[in-house]
């Protein structure tokens, strides 16, 4: 648990965590949308932006900043994902293009007789893509692994029944953006590899919630975006480094033969590098503040990469609390699970923390989505929105929309609790 001291601090590194820039109060339980910009981040992309305008690859000193800060984000990015080295991390304009590149990659090697397995609470970026290749004839099928519909969670059976040895791809979300609901990894990795499929990591909902290591996962891609990361759009992919060199994604002639920069369309701006080095700044800071309860922890890692591990584990543990809270309230302050008008698609299990983000998906019985969020708005100052959050998970549910609260780090418990107090009042008479 953070701190109340801490948790104070983290918030002012954080300019609009208190206030929106109208001057309002507010508790900000979006951030699934996109999360608020940590100040670190803002800072060093304005430096960026202005001070090292310059297109890279000039012998001027300008342009050579331009470069080395390009180099920096791509370091900064692979020692949060443990990466074997910078130049496996792509940049891209958001993971929807990020994963389309990969997939027109990929399918330059399909035949047609190929299988791509996914998951029905995917986003559409990790699904559009694959059911792309499959209109297009370059593979036979893309599975959908069924959920446990009760708890939202993934079927694994049913996942290991759907691989098989004509499975060239497993595309999955490191958690449901609509549920929360985190993906066992581990498992699904080895279903993978023990029929040579290539397993994608659509890191995007969950990067800000706990940390991630590419080379635990054994995973051969993991894309994520900044803007879900306390930084502005702009998004990342590891890429496995012999893959990255055998692929042949879509490029322009001239353009370097060797990766990262043949995957990369057009040039990059610099600035964006410059904010997702600051999030790490960020990170390396918290670090610093939880240091004390970390002491001989995660010692397999080193330097800034463990402190990355440490800062993201402690973050992971604050939202824990949160999550409890959610689901069971606090005093006489009633948990969503206990509110007989609230109806919550996910795992509800107070036991079960460990297995989701603090990411909430729920309906107001006899209210419409829309609704709900204007009231939250207007009467309690909670941002939030009721969406289909181009999620599968609407189809699954046959639910056109949720109401969605997403928790992070800067998130308090008093947030949550103003939440739940808000829906009591919702209730019918
Ligand atoms: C799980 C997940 N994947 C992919 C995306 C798409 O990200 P981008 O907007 O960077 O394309 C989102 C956006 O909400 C998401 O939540």
């Amino acid at each position: 648990m953070f701190s109340n001291e801490l948790l104070k601090r983290i918030r002012s590194e954080f300019p609009r965590a208190e206030r929106d820039a109208f001057g309002k109060a507010r508790a900000f339980l979006d951030n699934g949308t996109g999360t608020l910009v940590v100040g670190r981040a803002a800072v060093a992309e304005a430096k960026a932006r202005v001070d090292y305008s310059a297109n890279v690859y000039g012998i001027f000193d300008e342009s050579k900043m331009a470069g080395e800060v390009i180099h920096e984000g791509r370091k900064a990015v692979a020692d949060l994902l443990n990466a074997p080295s910078p130049e496996t991390i792509v940049s891209g304009e958001s993971a929807t293009s990020l994963f389309f590149g990969l997939s027109y990659a990929m399918g330059k090697e399909l035949r047609g007789r190929e299988n791509v397995v996914v998951t029905n609470y995917e986003h559409y970026a990790n699904l559009s893509p694959w059911l792309e290749l499959k209109r297009r004839g370059l593979i036979e099928d893309t599975r959908f692994t069924p959920l446990n519909i009760e708890d939202g969670t993934l079927d694994l059976n049913q996942l290991g029944a759907l691989i098989d040895g004509d499975t060239r791809v497993v595309s999955v979300s490191a958690a449901s953006n609509a549920l929360g609901t985190k993906t066992q990894l581990m498992e699904v990795g080895k279903m993978a590899r023990e029929v040579g499929a290539y397993l994608i990591v659509d890191a995007v909902h969950h990067i800000a919630h706990g940390p991630l290591d590419v080379q635990t996962i054994g995973c051969d891609f993991l894309v994520f975006s900044g803007y879900k990361m306390f930084s502005p759009h702009g998004s990342f992919m590891y890429g496995r480094k012999e893959l990255l060199e055998e692929l042949r994604p879509y490029k322009v002639k001239p353009a370097p033969d060797h990766p990262p920069d043949s995957w990369e369309w057009g040039t990059r701006d610099q600035a964006k590098f410059a904010a997702i080095k600051g999030v790490v700044d960020h990170h390396e800071w918290l670090a610093k503040q939880v240091e004390g309860g970390f002491v001989g922890k995660l010692s397999q890692y080193s330097g800034r990469r463990r402190a990355l591990k440490v800062a993201l584990t402690a973050v992971e543990e604050y939202e824990k609390e949160i999550s409890r809270v959610m689901l069971t309230g606090s005093g006489d302050i009633q948990g969503l699970t206990e509110m007989p008008h609230v109806k919550v698609y996910g795992l509800k299990d107070p036991e079960r923390l460990d297995d989701r983000d603090p990411t909430f998906s729920f309906k107001v019985k006899g209210l419409r989505g829309e609704d709900v969020v204007e009231r939250l708005w207007a009467k309690h100052a909670i941002a939030m929105r009721s969406e289909d959050f181009y999620s599968r998970v609407h189809e699954v549910y046959e639910s056109p929309t949720l109401i969605r609260a997403s928790f992070v780090q800067y998130n308090t418990v008093e947030e949550a609790l103003r939440l739940l107090k808000a829906l009591e009042t919702m209730k019918a008479p």
